[in-house]
């Protein structure tokens, strides 16, 4: 499959088989994270692989309930190393790169996800405070997105998407 192939054929997924994910598959989505680009290579991000299902069900509730989070034999939790890039951009890392490092690797797990026969859905809607409360994470790292992965138990349709011309402005 070409990589625009595997782009364009990923869905979010939200429903999952009962089926745990083999090691050597998170090995690979851990790999796809780790090789992300970064501002100034400073890799300002930590992943939190959670595996508990009562911690599960609580990151559920945390997302608003979203099931896919319960149902998800893996849910990985992305957090922006905040302090990690204000040392080396002040306040523009720490509001605005650590972020990214953090988004650029959630695409390529997502890519990785894909190409391996799993699902995942980036999930944003979620309360930061309970999430941290729940995971112990420190206030240094900003829990920013929830990735429940597993084996997807549903294939939907891709949405639409917008025009080239609609996204795009060729200036010469
Ligand atoms: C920043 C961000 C936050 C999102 N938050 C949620 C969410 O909380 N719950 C959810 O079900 N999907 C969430 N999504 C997934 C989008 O709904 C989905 O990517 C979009 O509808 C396009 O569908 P596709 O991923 O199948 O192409 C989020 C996506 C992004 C990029």
């Amino acid at each position: 499959m070409s990589l625009l192939e595997t782009i364009k054929e990923r869905r979010s997924i939200r429903k999952f088989k009962r089926k745990d994910i083999p090691e050597e598959h998170l090995e690979k989505i851990m790999e796809a994270a780790r090789w992300a680009p970064s501002a100034g290579n400073l890799q300002s991000r930590k992943f939190l692989i959670v595996k508990n299902p009562q911690l599960k069900n609580e990151l559920s509730k945390a997302a608003y309930g979203q099931q896919s989070i319960a149902e998800a034999p893996i849910v990985i939790v992305a957090c922006a190393d905040l302090e990690r890039s204000a040392l080396g951009y002040g306040e523009r890392g720490r509001n605005l790169y650590c972020l990214f490092d953090v988004a650029a690797s959630v695409e390529n797990m997502l890519l990785e996800i894909h190409e391996l026969g799993l699902g995942a859905c980036w999930i944003g809607a979620f309360d930061e405070r309970l999430v941290a409360g729940i995971l112990d994470i420190p206030s240094t790292l900003r829990p920013v997105t929830l990735l429940p992965v597993g084996y997807p138990a549903e294939k939907p349709s891709p949405p639409p998407r917008v025009s080239i011309e609609e996204a795009f402005k060729v200036i010469d």
